[in-house]
């Protein structure tokens, strides 16, 4: 064979190859053609094979010839090889495409309930008046309910409020009840705080107790004003000259605080509780606001009677003081502007989410 014939040969075979590469459209087809050119029974091992009859001399030339053939289709199938790798990688770029112009999807941002924010505003501030802040049983037996807070069985007390009770008997044969207040908590915070510090209280040197607790309280009771489920605030301070002055004192900075304003005042209204002598309500009226003018009751209070005291397991001698309990959800109510307790129970997220 011509040296002329053999290159051309060896070109149309390289053409051939360049063809059946741009043709594959698919990286499997491009293997096949691959394969049919350079594979074990492709059309260059062919050659190679051919050469066995050749001369030495035709040898080298052929096979130089056939390398530089081999050489330029590898290079080929290169170039095939990373178009279709450029193309794939484009694909998926368009198909996974992500335009970071476009403004974030907004997440549905949470917000406490404004019963939850009152709460947590009444524990900081009282917190910040030097109070502890405690916590206690919703079941609550007979003895801390009513008993210790001088509601004796058949006192007429007893049924100012309406209970809910557990078919369940406490040990004196009593059936627990759902708190229908948190002052039962001034007993067992009392009780406990001398207890951990009875060593203290004997040498004289536990010197007073000061505590709020918020919680989850229930009556009978369902209407816009009333719900049966609702939130009270306790408040207990006790010491050896804690007066109604210092109630006055507190429970007005506390106002001050909570419904940011200093334009606003407080009186105390006579009435009764049978744990507290004397008691009395606490009014506060707003001077300027759309709530201005009306006295508008916020909580009972009044000096903690001594028989309390003593059932704290303290010396009513020693430990003199007040207490009060208020509504958190009247004072949400009037913070938030809002006129229908039952807003807050209804769990409708276009209200709840107005205060966020
Ligand atoms: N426990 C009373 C109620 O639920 C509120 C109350 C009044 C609490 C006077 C007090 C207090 O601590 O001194 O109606």
């Amino acid at each position: 064979m011509s040296t002329a014939t053999a290159s051309e040969d060896l070109r149309n075979l390289v053409q051939s190859a360049e063809h059946s590469f741009a043709r594959a459209a698919t990286p499997a087809e491009l293997e096949d053609a691959k394969a049919a050119f350079l594979g074990k029974a492709g059309r260059v091992t062919e050659l190679m094979k051919g050469m066995a009859q050749l001369s030495v001399d035709e040898k080298k030339t052929r096979g130089a010839a056939i390398h530089q053939a081999k050489q330029a289709i590898e290079a080929q199938l290169a170039v095939h090889r990373q178009a279709m790798a450029d193309a794939e990688l484009a694909r998926q770029l368009q198909a996974e495409a992500l335009d970071v112009t476009l403004p974030g999807r907004q997440r549905g941002g949470g917000g406490l309930h404004p019963i939850s924010l009152a709460w947590q505003r009444i524990e900081q501030i009282f917190g910040s008046m030097g109070f502890d802040v405690g916590d206690g049983p919703e079941i609550e037996n007979d003895w801390y309910n009513f008993t210790a807070l001088n509601n004796p069985p058949n006192h007429p007390a007893r049924s100012m409020q309406d209970t809910f009770y557990v078919d369940m008997n406490d040990e004196e044969g009593h059936p627990y009840c759902l708190r229908t207040h948190t002052s039962p908590m001034q007993i067992r915070y009392a009780t406990a705080h001398a207890r951990k510090h009875a060593a203290a209280l004997a040498l004289g040197e536990m010197r007073e107790i000061r505590v709020i607790v918020p919680g989850r309280t229930y009556r009978v009771d369902n209407d816009a004003t009333h719900s049966p489920m609702f939130h009270q605030v306790e408040g207990l301070w006790l010491g050896e000259d804690v007066s109604f002055k210092d109630l006055k004192v507190t429970y007005l900075n506390f106002c001050k605080a909570f419904f940011e304003t200093d334009d606003l005042v407080l009186r105390f209204r006579p009435s009764y509780f049978p744990f507290t002598e004397p008691s009395a309500e606490i009014d506060i009226q707003f001077q300027s606001g759309p709530l201005a003018g009306r006295w508008l009751e916020v909580s009972g209070s009044g000096q903690v009677h001594p028989q309390v005291v003593r059932n704290m397991g303290l010396d009513p001698e020693r430990f003199i003081g007040f207490a009060f309990g208020s509504g958190i959800d009247r004072l949400a109510m009037l913070r938030y502007g809002v006129n229908d307790l039952r807003l807050f129970f209804d769990g409708d997220i276009r209200f709840l989410s107005q205060f966020k």
